[in-house]
């Protein structure tokens, strides 16, 4: 395990996005996908808005996705095999590099055919909590055409991501300014924080 953090810690440090295809088990990502199909079928999704308190909007020229979070007082086992991992990524943060991570907070997203975020960063003006944002994508069968890759703006250059099942990506939440392009079919993640409260 240690060395699969390494290698996102790497990563991070090199180019400022951290990533692993190892982060989350397959098999353990297809059970997360299939709790969220399952949350989606009891119409448990709600709306995602940008911002805190008063500024909260849904703006659906900004984004458009819909979320479930995730209770980190689960009895399900997969989910509970998830925040184990979560704990023990944070633990070796703070023990390697100093992070300073209290705590995190992650919920299941689906962007539905059309769906898009456009150019943001993940931290509220308002609120400096989050530190590092983390995706977990659960698309199964991802090709080319399907659209709803994330693009990563640098500074003298963008990375395009495939959102593909295995695929975990790590950022700084207040640096890193990234964008969701038009998805073709619906889109499925896991997307968290960790946070400095
Ligand atoms: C977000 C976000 C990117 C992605 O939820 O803030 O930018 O690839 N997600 O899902
Ligand atoms: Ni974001």
């Amino acid at each position: 395990m240690n060395q699969i953090f390494e290698t996102i810690i790497r990563t991070y440090l090199e180019d400022g996005v951290g990533r692993s295809s190892e982060f989350i088990p397959r098999t353990l990502g297809s059970e997360l996908k299939n709790i969220l199909v399952q949350y989606l079928s009891m119409n448990h999704f709600i709306e995602a808005g940008i911002g805190l308190h008063q500024d909260y909007q849904k703006d659906a020229n900004v984004r458009r996705d819909r979320i479930q979070w995730l209770e980190q007082d689960s009895q399900n086992n997969f989910e509970k095999e998830f925040f184990l991992l979560i704990d023990s990524f944070m633990l070796y943060l703070n023990q390697t590099c100093y992070a300073g991570i209290t705590n995190y907070e992650f919920h299941y997203t689906l962007y539905e055919k059309g769906s898009f975020y456009r150019k943001h960063l993940d931290q509220f003006s308002e609120n400096s909590s989050r530190v590092f944002s983390m995706i977990m994508y659960l698309n199964e069968d991802w090709k080319e055409g399907d659209g709803g890759e994330l693009v990563v703006y640098q500074e003298s250059n963008e990375r395009i991501i495939e959102p593909k099942i295995g695929t975990m990506i790590f950022f700084n939440s207040a640096k890193l300014f990234h964008e969701v392009l038009e998805t073709n079919v619906p889109r499925m993640s896991i997307t968290g924080w960790l946070r400095r409260d």
